[in-house]
């Protein structure tokens, strides 16, 4: 049995309590916070699926975005808020200033922080085996310090269901493979939120179930229990409230997040979407 039908089996174990659902905002939904002044938001990882959706959202809304990542013109319309547009160059946007450098060199964060930054996500992943074993901490450091010798103060850190004290919110099968094939990668992620924790910024670590590439729901809970999948899109909303709106009510908090109630994890399609599969 492979580790997918093993997923699968799970799927029926999960609680959900609603405690925070969004609405579509932004310009095209028509709505928008009354809080969210058009901000330039920088965004580590930028080219990553869930940190596209951070740029393209935040782009679309009006605000400015500095990103960062190793690979620039990977950096495209998201699947899931882009529809006919998607998979097209985002890397060229205006409004985008987009740096190719390391998130481990410090030298490469400071140049993100030479525009005037007013939020800060952190969308950073990958295999170890590609990015090393302390990417997140050591990067997310350098994020940190560069935030406090320029003033910043709001960051939003996506981590996953599973991290820190949210062990138990992760479906079995999933503390299987966080104790076995993604303990390195786990290890790493727990250090991170602790800089994060420590860090006496105003952070919001954003613990995700399952990601897809679907278009946003404009819901999203905030689970209690075990989470189950979300859009990249919805993430995205919720970090950028995170980093935009001064009241927003998970700040120094770890909320798990899921669009859906009643299902459980399932496969991450970040293969598929980036049309390796
Ligand atoms: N997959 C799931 O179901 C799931 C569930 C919950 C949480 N999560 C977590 O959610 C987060 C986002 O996931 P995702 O799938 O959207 O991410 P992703 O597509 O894997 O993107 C991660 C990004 O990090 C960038 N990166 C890696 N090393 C870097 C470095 N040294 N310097 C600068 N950038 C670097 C990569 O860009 P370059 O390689 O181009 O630099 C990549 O674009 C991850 O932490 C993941 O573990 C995933």
């Amino acid at each position: 049995m492979n580790i997918l039908s093993v997923l699968a089996i799970f799927s029926a174990f999960l609680g959900t309590s609603v405690a925070f659902v969004f609405t579509p905002q932004g310009r095209d939904g028509g709505i928008r916070s009354a809080t969210s002044l058009d901000a330039t938001i920088a965004v580590f990882g930028a080219s990553g699926l869930t940190a596209q959706e951070c740029v393209y959202q935040a782009l679309r809304d009006g605000d400015k975005v500095v990103g960062l990542t190793r690979n620039p013109t990977k950096l495209l319309v998201p699947k899931g808020s882009g529809g006919k547009d998607a998979d097209k160059p985002l890397y060229d946007h205006p409004n985008l200033t987009l740096i190719g450098g390391d998130v481990t060199n410090p030298a490469d964060v400071a140049k993100v922080f030479e525009s005037n930054i007013d939020g800060v996500i952190v969308a950073l992943g990958g295999k170890t085996s590609d990015v090393g074993d302390t990417m997140l901490t050591v990067g997310t450091k350098n994020i940190m310090s560069a935030m406090k010798s320029k003033g910043v103060k709001r960051i939003a850190v996506v981590t996953s269901i599973g991290a820190g004290d949210s062990k138990d919110q992760a479906p079995f099968a999933f503390k299987l493979l966080m104790m076995t094939v993604m303990k390195k990668i786990f290890t790493d992620k727990n250090n991170q939120e602790m800089a994060v924790q420590e860090s006496g910024l105003e952070y919001c670590i954003v613990r995700p179930g399952g990601l897809t590439v679907e278009p946003p729901t404009g819901v999203i809970n905030v689970i209690d229990g075990e989470a189950g999948s979300i859009p990249r899109a919805d993430v995205a909303q919720f970090c950028l409230e995170a980093v935009k709106d001064p009241n927003f009510p998970y700040v120094g908090k770890t909320p798990c997040i899921s669009s859906v109630g009643g299902t459980s994890w399932v496969k991450d399609r970040s293969k598929a979407a980036r049309g390796q599969a």
